[in-house]
């Protein structure tokens, strides 16, 4: 298994491109079920979540061409030949759950495998299945599938949801694309990821109006089409980079970024005395001299803190000048990076879904271990500001929602490195 090696104490400088959003690109790529046309996706990340969504949508009959070195994805099943989404293929990943909506609402019926829990929280997918109950779906669950389905076709309906979730919301958009008559989803997600799939969606011939606010409104149409969608920046890449200038007091461009991605976040890096300035091309972050001052942090679906760049901010925090609070709302056993920052030389002391982080002058280099994605990241942010070296084991999990991180790092002035091993 692979291990990223971090020699910290280097100031950052320079710019670093922001890749297309790999949570926007794995609920774009299921949209192509639901036309017989072929959807195009321009600006997709490199990224192994994207290659098991590719290996899904194969499985199930689609033809992914992967264009222009893996940034264009061209998708689309003249017909869709297996409605089974297999146990050994979702279990790999939460978002295969996307690809029940569309089979459903295309061709009336699917069998998905339930994706299990995760190792930040149970996370069910209660909230997709009943949203699907309510446009008209029957649902069974058997032997650990959901078997789904509508004879007679989905049919528009009110829906309000009793909780705010993103898969769910992406699931029952898809879906009502082709119900007849109108579906009005009530709290629902306002994520740009949920924006940029409605923008496809729209694209592909659907009617939808209020993305980004609480309320969609979706219109069913009888059949859509192919089209060509570029896949929105990611706003969790961008926030986790702006943090490498943070941490290390150095000054970057982050290419592609933009503030409205990340406004709560931002606002939070400027409360601890960071810098965030617009530019032509994207967004500059920079950090004068001095310790980062504590802030609090509450998650919070989106436009709040984002629960994706809670860890990164917390190994920001471990270095701040008094006491930060961080709360976690949205999974219930997010602060797995904690024990590793505290390996690190960090304070910090969980209680229930709150961290109290007492930030030190200096981090210090030590072998540690990625548990999920955003906590591998956090313990290679804390490697860049500590003092000596750091080994991120078990990055696995990064790969998953990082293209080429040791480059775009190092291309800044960072010292990382892959440390390849044999399996
Ligand atoms: C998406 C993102 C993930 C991000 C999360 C929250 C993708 C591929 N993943 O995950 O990176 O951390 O949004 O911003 O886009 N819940 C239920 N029942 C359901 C669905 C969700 O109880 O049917 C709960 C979850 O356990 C969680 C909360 O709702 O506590 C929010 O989850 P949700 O917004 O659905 O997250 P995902 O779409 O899985």
């Amino acid at each position: 298994m692979d291990s990223i090696l971090v020699r910290g104490g280097r100031r950052l400088e320079g710019r670093i491109p922001i890749s297309g959003a790999k949570n926007a690109c794995l609920t774009l790529m299921p949209a192509a079920l639901l036309t017989d046309e072929p959807l195009t996706l321009t600006n997709a990340p490199r990224l192994s979540d994207i290659r098991t969504m590719s290996a899904l949508l194969e499985s199930l009959g689609c033809e992914v061409a992967s264009l222009q070195d893996g940034r264009v994805l061209v998708v689309g099943t003249q017909a869709i030949a297996n409605h089974r989404a297999d146990y050994d293929l979702v279990r790999k990943m939460r978002a295969s759950i996307l690809v029940l909506g569309p089979m459903l609402a295309r061709d009336g019926h699917a069998v998905v495998s339930l994706p299990g829990g995760c190792a930040i929280g149970a996370r069910p997918v209660d909230l997709h299945l009943k949203g699907l109950e309510a446009l008209g779906a029957t649902l069974e669950l058997r032997d650990g599938y959901v078997h789904a389905s509508a004879t007679d076709g989905l049919r528009g309906a009110t829906i309000d949801m009793p909780m705010v979730s993103v898969g769910a919301t992406e699931n029952i958009l898809m879906a009502a694309t082709l119900a007849r008559g109108t579906t009005l989803l009530k709290n629902a997600a306002r994520e740009p990821e949920i924006v940029d799939l409605v923008h496809c969606l729209r694209r592909m011939g659907a009617q939808i109006a209020g993305e980004g606010s609480a309320t969609i409104e979706v219109q069913g149409v009888d059949r859509l089409r192919g089209a060509t969608h570029p896949v929105v920046a990611d706003r969790i890449e961008l926030g986790t980079y702006m943090l490498a200038p943070a941490i290390t007091g150095g000054d970057v461009e982050l290419l592609g970024g933009r503030r409205d991605l990340v406004a709560a976040f931002a606002d939070k890096l400027e409360a601890a005395g960071i810098e965030v300035r617009e530019t032509d091309a994207g967004l500059r972050v920079s950090r004068a001299n001095g310790r980062i001052r504590p802030v609090d942090v509450v998650t919070a679906p989106h436009p709040g803190f984002p629960t994706d760049l809670q860890a990164q901010m917390m190994a920001l925090l471990a270095t701040a000048d008094g006491t930060s609070h961080l709360e976690e709302r949205i999974f219930e056993n997010r602060f797995m990076h904690a024990p590793e920052l505290v390996r690190m030389g960090a304070q910090i002391e969980v209680h229930g879904g709150t961290a109290t982080v007492t930030g030190v002058e200096r981090l210090k280099g030590a072998p540690v271990m990625a548990t999920d994605l955003r906590a591998s990241v956090s313990l290679i942010l804390a490697g860049l500001a500590a003092e000596g070296e750091t080994r991120v084991a078990r990055v696995y999990h990064l790969d998953r929602g990082y293209e080429r991180v040791e480059e775009k790092l190092s291309a800044c002035g960072a010292e990382i490195e892959r440390i390849r091993e044999a399996a």
